[in-house]
């Protein structure tokens, strides 16, 4: 009853990696390392006493798939691996296409071909694009507004219409908000390459020194203090929706899209002060202007998560900036 695991060593599958060993799955992890590093290993293995399986391996060579499903008992996939940053997806959209779409494609051949019928795949709230209400339930219409929200769109009515083309798939696309956080230890984290896209990492950088302040954009939006509003939730909790997904996918046949978020958001002040507060480190931050494509608000409506999987999120916005701040401090250089 192996797991293959794609994206294995990236931020949310290493930490979806820790949540299953230690419940006793069985998991393959397969990683190509363009974004993740191979310590990463090292630090489940500290975490859990497990050393994982590993394979280096591309989704886009689908003849080193074909190799790895032939020579493995895999059982279910869980598929992270991809590319994730917006900005650069608008400017270099094939080499997103390429990947996200035809690596995916490429999984979901082999799986046909070696009758693997069990997926769980990370999809993004990026799919809904402009609220036309606020929750998001998971019925909100999609209408992706970047290349990378269109290639996790795009996923996922592969997913749908193959599982009405036969019967024996069962998948899920988790829909996830805003990960951040870490792993409890201290020994797992998020570690992006330069400038961070994302907010929670650009603040601990900013607390370890390395970046002098926090740009904030935008301050008049109507939000409880004009700032953006997100929900956040720790990559823990959303690991564990994963662990319940695949339970989920055990006893039951076809295709569901489900949100992974808390159901509330806070503001980007909030979670300044939060950070502050918790961890007493002070972070400069400058108000900018809005970025073009920035949405004032949203948050999740979580109540499909609660009744199809049993999951809720477990952790409060003080545990996300504490286990932050705990990688990043423990680890300045990240992994390095
Ligand atoms: N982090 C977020 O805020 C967020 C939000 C919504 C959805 N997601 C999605 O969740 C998934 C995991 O995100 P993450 O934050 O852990 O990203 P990450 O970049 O840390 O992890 C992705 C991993 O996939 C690997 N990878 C990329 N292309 C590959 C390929 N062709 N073959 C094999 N491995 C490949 C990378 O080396 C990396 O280790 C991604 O699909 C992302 O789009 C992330």
């Amino acid at each position: 009853m192996t797991i293959l695991v794609t994206g294995a060593t990236g931020f949310i599958g290493s930490h979806f990696c820790v949540q299953a060993l230690q419940q006793g799955l069985d998991v393959l992890l397969l990683d190509n390392l363009e974004n993740s590093s191979l310590k990463v290993l090292d630090a489940i293995e500290q975490v859990t006493g497990v050393k994982p399986n590993f394979i280096e391996a591309d989704l886009r060579d689908k003849s080193q798939l074909t190799q790895i499903f032939s020579v493995n008992k895999i059982d279910s996939v869980v598929h992270f691996a991809g590319y994730k940053a917006v900005g650069e997806s608008a400017t270099n959209p094939l080499m997103y296409y390429r990947n996200n779409v035809a690596g995916s494609i490429n999984l979901l051949e082999v799986m046909k071909e070696q009758a693997v019928h069990k997926l769980v795949f990370s999809s993004s709230a990026t799919v809904y694009g402009e609220p036309v209400f606020n929750p998001y339930t998971e019925e909100h219409r999609k209408l992706p507004f970047n290349p990378y929200g269109q290639t996790k769109s795009m996923m996922e009515d592969m997913m749908a219409d193959l599982c009405k083309s036969d019967s024996q798939f069962s998948m899920v696309a988790l829909r996830y908000f805003n990960p951040i956080g870490a792993h409890p230890s201290g020994k797992l984290g998020e570690d992006p390459k330069g400038i961070p896209n994302n907010l929670m990492p650009y603040i601990t950088k900013v607390a370890v020194g390395e970046l002098a302040e926090l740009g904030v954009f935008g301050d008049d939006y109507d939000t409880v203090d004009g700032t953006g509003v997100r929900d956040y939730i720790h990559v823990m909790d959303l690991a564990e929706g994963h662990v319940k997904a695949i339970e989920y996918l055990n006893n039951h046949k076809g295709y569901e899209a489900i949100n992974l978020g808390a159901g509330h958001g806070y503001s980007v002040l909030q979670l300044v002060k939060a950070f502050e507060d918790v961890n007493q480190v002070k972070i400069p931050y400058v108000i900018k202007p809005r970025r073009e494509g920035d949405l004032a608000a949203y948050w999740a409506d979580a109540t499909k998560a609660e009744k199809l999987l049993g999951w809720t999120t477990q952790l409060t916005i003080n545990d996300m900036v504490r286990d932050s701040w705990a990688w990043q401090s423990r680890n300045p250089k990240g992994y390095n």
